[in-house]
């Protein structure tokens, strides 16, 4: 960066009311001037400011009883979360799991044509591993967490062995598009080259860096420093992922190959099925843009993204945006009204992704009130007790409404469903094992084998994907006695 450059930069901050982001300038080495300058420069001053405004405006006419913790919605009340969660109705256009043979059959030939692209290298993975994992109180990215109940094996480990199953199933490298931020990306680059891909070939890995947001302080909205040369910066929540992909020139590489479908996951499931052809397979039948996988809730209060209509509109409300009487809601029979929970798993066309390319800020930003550390005006590290600042991410879900065709499909939750979140409470990383766990021992009981109760027995994707290969490759009868990872 030139002086002027530097320059222009200090009074751009300056007329944005935001100069104490270069309190220290002068005390700056001019590579600590250049970062702290880079920093600002990506940062669309009056864009931040018009969302702290907005943001402050509905703080003073935030109802009291509203929601389970609700943040008020920046952009006006009839379309804030709270009044969209009152209008919201089951999804309609949704495919239940297969209560008898006709429906059977629909999911068989559905995972037939899924198989079909797979085959046809029309599809390719992305994983999102650019989040900072707070609650779990991990100190690496999340994907390094060893998980695996009997071998330890970490979160990225088997989401790869499974993407190396399914390459090796058809025949074909399936790409992965793997996500990372500044927080989690030398570690995560440096992991899989240490692992050697976990045998995946190097060309098919694509890792790509999401962007930031800065934080700012509730009060003023003003900029926070986290050392004197560096703001206060996270990543911009998954729904980055949209400039990522285009920053990064991925998006060109896909249409030059071909690649029509991104089949879209989290790293915290280890038992998310990648690359789905059942959901792939509906997602091209029905004509989709946009597909996404829905578990049963386990209870209206449930912290799950709730997955329903709004105005006739497909879309995916955050269970802190849920007033409990939406939320908890029954129908007639006292069944949950919305029942269907977000898994985080998606379909999406990449003709769909370009047009959304095309559109300023398709993806809107949400505010989150969070304790952000950062220095005060004498340079001291300030440890909140409670929320002090506005951090800002945008969502990869806010892309189901804007669909020409969404469309819902549910899943055996204990299968599919077994996220690694919190330290304690619930979605933890014992309550994945014991699901992991669960769900291995069902395989291997419906393959014919006898498993004795005290045995902990996991199964590696590259032993069997499903209960459908598990019964190929175990003989009836086995017995299996103790602890073991096939
Ligand atoms: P979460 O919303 O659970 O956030 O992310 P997190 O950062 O992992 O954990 P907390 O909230 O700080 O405890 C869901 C998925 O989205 C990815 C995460 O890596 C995870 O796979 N993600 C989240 C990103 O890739 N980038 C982000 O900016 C946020």
């Amino acid at each position: 960066m030139t002086a002027d450059q530097l320059e222009e930069q200090r009074q751009r901050l300056t007329a944005a009311g935001q100069a104490q982001a270069l309190r220290w300038w002068d005390e700056l080495d001019s590579s600590g001037r250049a970062r702290l300058a880079a920093q600002t420069s990506r940062i669309d001053l009056e864009q931040l400011g018009r969302l702290v405004r907005e943001w402050q405006a509905t703080q003073s006419q935030l109802p009291t009883d509203s929601a389970a913790g609700a943040e008020p919605d920046s952009r006006g009340s009839r379309d804030s979360p709270g009044s969209r969660a009152a209008r919201a109705q089951p999804p309609s256009d949704l495919v239940r799991l297969p209560q008898n043979e006709a429906e059977q059959a629909a999911a068989a030939e559905a995972w037939q044509a899924g198989e079909e692209l797979l085959r046809a290298g029309r599809v390719a993975g992305v994983l999102v591993a650019g989040g900072q994992g707070t609650r779990l109180r991990f100190d690496r990215p999340k994907g390094m967490y060893p998980i695996g109940p009997v071998s330890g094996a970490t979160l990225f480990q088997l989401l790869a062995e499974q993407m190396l199953a399914r390459s090796r199933r058809y025949e074909v490298a399936i790409p992965w598009l793997i996500m990372t931020s500044d927080a989690t990306h030398e570690e995560t680059v440096a992991y899989f080259a240490e692992q050697k891909n976990f045998g995946l070939e190097d060309s098919q890995i694509h890792f790509f860096r999401q962007g930031n947001m800065p934080a700012v302080d509730d009060r003023e909205g003003r900029l926070l420093l986290s050392e004197k040369d560096s703001l206060c910066l996270s990543p911009n929540g998954h729904g980055g992922i949209l400039s990522a992909l285009a920053d990064s020139g991925l998006m060109t590489l896909l249409a030059e190959q071909g690649i029509d479908f991104l089949h879209y996951h989290q790293v915290d499931n280890p038992t998310a099925v990648l690359c789905d052809p059942a959901l792939l397979g509906w997602h091209v039948l029905r004509e989709s843009e946009m597909t996404t996988k829905v578990a049963a809730r386990r209870s209206g209060m449930e912290r799950m993204g709730v997955v329903a209509d709004v105005d006739g509109q497909t879309q995916i409300i955050e269970y802190s945006d849920m007033p409990r009487e939406a939320a908890t809601r029954t129908d007639e029979a006292g069944r949950l009204l919305l029942w269907a929970g977000n898994m985080a798993i998606h379909v999406l066309s990449r003709t769909f992704l370009e047009r959304l390319l095309s559109q300023p800020d398709a993806l809107p930003l949400h505010v989150a009130h969070k304790a952000v550390e950062h220095l005060d005006d004498a340079g001291n590290c300030v440890v909140p007790a409670g929320p002090n600042a506005l951090k800002f991410e945008r969502f990869i879900f806010d892309a189901l409404p804007q669909a020409r065709r969404a469309l819902v499909v549910e899943v055996d939750r204990a299968a599919e469903f077994n996220p690694v979140k919190n330290c304690e409470g619930t979605d933890t990383p014992a309550e994945s094992q014991a699901g992991m766990l669960q769900l291995h021992r069902r395989w291997l009981e419906e393959a014919g084998a006898r498993v004795a109760k005290t045995a902990r027995v996991e199964i590696s994707p590259l032993f069997a994907l499903d209960a459908a290969e598990t019964r190929q490759r175990v003989e009836p009868g086995t017995s299996i006695a103790e602890d073991c990872r096939l």
